[in-house]
């Protein structure tokens, strides 16, 4: 056809009836590289109307049924794997391995959603009354977990297909519909990845796709009066959601600033793979990259060398090459990251290695001697950047994490188990990781922010749980 991806309502590929597309833009080759649609609001209007009718059947569907379904769709995703990753790697560049293994985790994910909801929402509970003061046992209540609704998600350029999966399959076994706003790039990901969805055979309008512009159908999307919850991840964005939003509940996942502290008795070798992991992995394009090292005085110029000669290791090209530092996602984003280096340039930081950068490609920097003056101290580059803190006592490493607006994850390097385990209770953040550096994953573990960071928890189970709402049946005996 005209090469423009269709968007995916009431179980069929459509064409906007704008006429209009919106490229995606290669950060490798700058150049536009695929096209989707640019959906109009009339658009959104009937497939959330679909959405509000599916919803309704589908929630009487059987439950073992959802999961045959999802069953159905974690294979064919796993299937799937080496067209998804290709779009991963074009409209996002992601290193080629990361991208597969962003699939084959996302199949995972949807099985595993099909398995715990058989299970948690299998199960409801039975209350008598007589345990309240002044009752007899004449009341017996029963509960289980019935559907929100029709559910918003909105899922961010760094996993267009783990984090839309990681909404829609608690949604859908929980009894939802969905309707799914991927982010512009990794939108063709996503879209194949719905594709999968398609052939497994979801009923028509349970599941939509739409793609456009967030400046025409964002808010028209967030504040639309038929969704009933909101799942987003992502940016700032989501802060003005919150505030836009109705009376709805809300899944947030935001941005984060995550500490790396290192105690003098840290096996520093661990501690440095880990930084190296955990700061440059999708050259520090995830919300839970290392953001900022907080060292002991004492221990930090043997933990900057173990760093520094793990970051010349590092190669960096496109992500076809599966190089381990790729092109960052837009040339704003680029524009952004310098922005902080130069910040800290001029207030004196010490530059591990030289600065550079072709393109959106970044090469990989570690910044030692960062002062809390500098922007890098407090601002997520969301990049190949990591700022080093000088510390001299434990408690000023807990001072500059809780000084964050940010409390997504932190994460302590030590021997001392104890001291570790006061740290995870001092440490404002969602999560703390003792001697590993912050992740979401294993996918079922629970995940959530403070702070600025986000509104609820997330994982698999609290996800389904998130989805649902207790409805109560009272048998009042004579
Ligand atoms: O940036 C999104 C966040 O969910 C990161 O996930 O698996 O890279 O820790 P992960």
């Amino acid at each position: 056809g005209d090469g423009v991806f269709k968007y995916y309502s009431y179980g069929e590929w459509k064409k906007s009836s704008s006429g209009k597309a919106v490229p995606i833009i290669n950060p490798t080759t700058r150049q536009p590289h695929f096209k989707v649609q640019a959906c109009t609001q009339q658009e959104v209007d009937t497939l959330m109307d679909e959405a509000k009718t599916a919803q309704k059947s589908w929630a009487k569907t059987p439950l073992w049924k959802r999961a045959e379904l999802l069953h159905k769709a974690a294979a064919l995703l796993k299937e799937h794997k080496v067209p998804i990753a290709h779009c991963l790697v074009k409209e996002i560049a992601k290193p080629a391995k990361d991208a597969v293994t962003e699939a084959v985790r996302s199949g995972d994910l949807v099985s595993y959603c099909a398995e715990e909801g058989v299970r948690i929402l299998g199960e409801g509970k039975f209350l008598v009354s007589d345990s309240f003061p002044g009752n007899e046992r004449t009341k017996y209540c029963l509960t289980s977990k019935i559907p929100l609704g029709v559910m918003l998600a909105i899922p961010p350029f760094n996993y267009p297909v783990n984090l839309a999966v990681s909404k829609i399959a608690p949604a859908l076994i929980a009894g939802n519909s969905i309707v799914l706003k991927p982010p512009t790039q990794g939108a063709v990901a996503a879209l194949h990845m719905v594709h999968c969805f398609h052939l497994a055979g979801f009923p028509k309008g349970l599941i939509s796709c739409v793609t456009g512009k967030g400046s025409e159908i964002g808010d028209f999307l967030t504040m639309h009066p038929i969704v009933n919850c909101i799942s987003f991840t992502g940016g700032d964005t989501g802060i003005a959601i919150s505030k836009k939003a109705g009376m709805i509940p809300l899944q947030m996942e935001l941005g984060g600033k995550d500490a790396c502290i290192i105690l003098e008795d840290a096996d520093l070798d661990l501690a440095a793979s880990n930084i190296v992991k955990g700061g440059f992995s999708y050259s520090g394009q995830r919300c839970t990259a290392v953001k900022v090292v907080l060292v002991m005085e004492s221990v930090a110029n043997a933990l900057v060398e173990r760093v520094k000669a793990k970051v010349a290791k590092l190669t960096v090209g496109p992500p076809e090459d599966d190089c381990d530092i790729t092109p960052v996602v837009t040339e704003s984003s680029a524009n952004f990251i310098e922005g902080l280096v130069m910040d800290a340039k001029q207030k004196g930081a010490t530059f591990c290695q030289e600065y550079k950068r072709e393109g959106n490609l970044i090469w990989p920097l570690l910044l030692d001697n960062v002062r809390s003056d500098m922007r890098i101290a407090w601002e997520e580059p969301f990049g190949p950047v990591v700022p080093v803190i000088r510390i001299t006592s434990v408690e000023e490493g807990i001072h500059h994490c809780n000084a964050s607006n940010f409390g997504l994850q932190g994460c302590v390097f030590t021997r001392d188990i104890n001291k570790a385990i006061l740290m995870s209770d001092a440490m404002e953040t969602g999560t703390v990781q003792i001697n590993s550096a912050p992740a979401r994953g294993p996918d079922h573990f629970p995940f959530q922010g403070l702070k600025d960071s986000g509104i609820g928890s997330q994982g698999i189970t609290n996800s389904i749980n998130m989805m649902t709402k207790i409805k109560t049946t009272v048998i009042n005996l004579p």
